[in-house]
């Protein structure tokens, strides 16, 4: 006889019956606030997304096709937990010809993604009930890392003028608590294309020496810097050996490689078992053959990263200019990173607003409170895009603000 489903096995029980047993803190993770408007509107007909933080160009075929090789040559089994050789060699030399540091692969460790560095560094630094500061507006998913581990994300908005957003380091330095353990530095930021300068990077770090803090210097927006310079001021550029300064790092945006979930971490050789053992019990390594793409990308990238570097000056420089010509907006050309963060004026509801660009103006932007404090009021639009498409959107959505008098 054939059993049948008892009242037993019903998947009808009430979700509460689940939810209930979740741990608070994971449960109270945020829902991410640019979610809801690309759900609005991912499979509108003509729609310009540039709500996400990516670009519109695949990964480059040399780094796809390295990978390739390596997958069908065989590289399909359990790896080094801290990255095989070859990519640590090879993101030394990178970090030495960038940062002008000493070649050391001991200090760099493959992680799968800049999230999944960002856990690893948070998870070093923070355990319940300890406070983790951040400016913002800032990109959602450094602060939800830390509740992850328990932690409380302490918001300290950045200051907003006619230079744009700017680090007010008394505002920073009155928020540490006995409970701080540690500083999350974007720079360049998303969303906001503040970029710290020296003198920032240079107080944030006398703050952190001062309080015994480390710094999570999230800088994979580094070479998306507009000021004529190869790269933007980094906190390797002010540090001394001993600082307590954790990067996590990504091959997502220069190498347009966001799908592949890969990047890195740089920390002190010292904490090489500690990250290991990190690894080790998540993910327990990156796939070899994708990291074989990673040292294609590092060792032949160049050309394509100056080139995507071009392009979204470009792009910053296209939409600004013609959505500034609109006299309707609170804009200040970002130095860095690829977002505009701006405001339009008399439309202060921008969580409505996004709403409402999708069904008017056919234009996908991320709201402002999507970003934490100080983000009311503003939009995120992401520039790194083909000029074409950049155009048809600022086109667009200056016909919408001159249309709604
Ligand atoms: C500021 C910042 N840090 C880190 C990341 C992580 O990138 P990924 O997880 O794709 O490596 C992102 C992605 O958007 C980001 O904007």
């Amino acid at each position: 006889m054939t059993a049948s489903p008892s009242a037993s096995l019903s998947f009808d029980a009430p979700s509460d019956a689940f939810l209930d047993r979740v741990r608070d803190h994971v449960r109270a993770l945020p829902e991410s606030g640019i979610v809801e408007v690309m759900n609005y509107g991912r499979n509108r007909p003509g729609m310009i997304p540039l709500w996400a933080g990516e670009g519109d160009v695949p990964t480059p075929a040399f780094i796809c096709e390295a990978a390739a090789k390596a997958l069908h040559g065989g590289e399909t089994f359990y790896t080094w937990q801290r990255g095989i050789p070859e990519l640590r060699d090879a993101l030394a030399r990178y970090h030495a010809e960038l940062y002008g540091v000493p070649v050391d692969p001991s200090r760099y460790f493959v992680t799968g993604s800049g999230m999944q560095a960002i856990h690893i560094a948070v998870a070093m630094a923070l355990g319940a009930g300890d406070e983790m500061i951040l400016p913002t507006p800032a990109w959602p998913n450094a602060a939800a890392a830390a509740q992850k581990a328990g932690a409380v994300p302490v918001e300290v908005p950045l200051a907003y003028g006619p230079d744009g957003f700017t680090l007010d380091i008394d505002r920073i330095a009155a928020a540490v608590t006995p409970r701080t353990r540690a500083l999350f530095i974007n720079t360049p930021a998303n969303p906001t294309g503040f970029v710290a300068t020296h003198d920032d990077l240079k107080a944030l770090l006398a703050l952190a020496r001062a309080k015994g803090l480390w710094i999570i210097a999230d800088e994979i927006y580094g070479r998306f810097y507009y000021d004529d310079a190869e790269r933007a001021p980094s906190f390797h550029d002010v540090m001394a050996p001993d600082d307590h300064v954790l990067f996590v790092q990504t091959f997502s945006k220069n190498w347009a490689m966001t799908g592949w979930r890969i990047g890195w971490i740089e920390a002190p050789p010292a904490l090489g078992q500690v990250i290991e053992n990190l690894v080790q019990y998540s993910t327990s390594g990156v796939a070899a053959f994708m990291q074989r793409g990673a040292i294609a990308a590092l060792e032949e990238g160049e050309p394509f990263v100056k080139e995507q570097i071009a392009r979204a000056r470009l792009g910053r420089d296209l939409v600004a200019d013609t959505l500034l010509a609109t006299g309707k907006v609170d804009l200040v050309k970002p130095k860095g990173a690829f977002y505009l963060f701006f405001g339009i004026a008399g439309e202060s509801d921008v969580r409505k607003l996004g709403l409402k660009l999708v069904d008017e103006a056919n234009v996908g932007l991320a709201p402002g409170t999507a970003f934490g404090a100080g983000g009311e009021g503003f939009l995120r639009l992401c520039f790194a895009r083909g000029a074409h498409q950049l155009d048809e959107a600022a086109q667009r959505l200056a016909r919408w603000i001159a249309g709604r008098a």
